[in-house]
């Protein structure tokens, strides 16, 4: 290989290794092993002394030229590296930026604390299939097939026999069906009714049912769990107020409003004035629904209630519409999380 070439070949080769190099440190060691004292062009520079004249002129001047290019283009990438450094403004020292992680939904919370509470009195939880029978929803509840009853909840059907569940409750007509008393239980999930949908009402919403079925259970044991429900969820100062009602599948039934605890039973725009908030609906099992269950309803009792989810979600977290829980703006999730 003549001498010049062996020109075209360094440059060739330290051009490469400064497009490859990562740092203004690679690019200074690139310096020094091409440029430097002992560095490759600067042998062919020392060795031009040993050189014909012809091959001095030409060698030397392709190493001068050589040698000049790659100090400019050297001189170029550590610039363009610093260059990079201040407009990125990088520095290692800083704390880095922490990404969010997700957080319960707010509905799941509520629903965490109120099966909390009831863990604590000794209930465990079941589950039931979103999509139920009619017989569960409603036969086994007592619901004869035209009781007006039926009406009160706007069903929507599936096919067949089958439909959206319109309460948690069939998740109580499943469970006496499989377990012998005593029977503690709660019941959490998703119900759907057809609804107008509007800041108040959803076609979709949460409710949780509670059970309790052994010898001797009285209303007063009823009374007992719930006032120590609402106690621990909404406040200790709570009063509450057993109002008579009608389900088919408790008998008697009641249903509970709590004293308002935003104005403490005073009056104001949430209580409507009245002092008092609707909150659930509860009663003594009917000796129907155990009996379908082939419970012995001669020697057991039990009491039954079930709890919206949003409603008493909203009304302690002052949330004014019911479809900020099912819209999904992290600006309101985030609130909670
Ligand atoms: N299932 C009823 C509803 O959706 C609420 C209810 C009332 C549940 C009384 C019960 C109960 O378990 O005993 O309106």
């Amino acid at each position: 290989m003549s001498l010049l070439d062996e020109v075209t070949r360094i440059k060739q080769e330290a051009l490469e290794q400064i497009g490859k190099a990562d740092s203004a440190e690679r690019l200074a060691e690139i310096q020094v092993k091409y440029l430097g004292r002992k560095g490759a062009i600067t042998a062919v520079l020392k060795g031009l002394k040993d050189l014909s004249l012809d091959e001095k002129k030409t060698v030397g001047a392709a190493a001068n030229k050589t040698k000049a290019a790659l100090e400019q283009q050297i001189k170029d990438a550590i610039e363009a590296f610093s260059a990079a450094g201040e407009k990125t403004g990088f520095d290692p020292t800083l704390p880095g930026t922490r990404s969010r992680v997700g957080a319960i939904h707010i509905v799941n919370q509520v629903i965490d604390d109120i099966c909390q509470i009831f863990h604590g009195m000794g209930f465990t939880i079941a589950r039931g299939p979103d999509v139920e029978t009619d017989y569960y929803n409603f036969e086994a509840l007592n619901f004869a097939p035209d009781h007006p009853a039926r009406d009160m909840q706007d069903t929507m059907f599936v096919e067949g026999d089958r439909l959206l569940r319109t309460h948690t409750t069939p998740v109580q007509a499943r469970t006496l069906e499989k377990q012998q008393p005593p029977i503690k239980i709660i019941t959490p999930g998703l119900c759907f009714r057809n609804e107008a949908i509007s800041s108040r009402a959803h076609v979709a919403f949460h409710q949780v049912d509670g059970f309790l079925v052994d010898e001797g259970v009285t209303m007063a044991d009823l009374k007992g769990a719930l006032v120590a429900f609402c106690k621990a969820f909404f406040g200790e100062k709570l009063k509450l107020k057993f109002r008579p009602s009608f389900f088919p599948f408790t008998e008697p039934s009641a249903e509970v409003d709590i004293s308002c605890f935003l104005c403490n039973g005073k009056g104001c725009q949430v209580c409507k004035q009245s002092g008092w908030l609707e909150i659930l609906g509860c009663g003594m099992i009917h000796p129907n629904v155990l009996e379908k269950a082939e419970i012995d309803s001669e020697k057991y009792t039990g009491y039954a209630f079930g709890i919206g989810v949003e409603r008493p979600a909203m009304l302690k977290y002052r949330i004014n519409d019911i479809r900020l829980f099912f819209n999904n703006d992290i600006r309101f999730l985030r609130q909670f999380g």
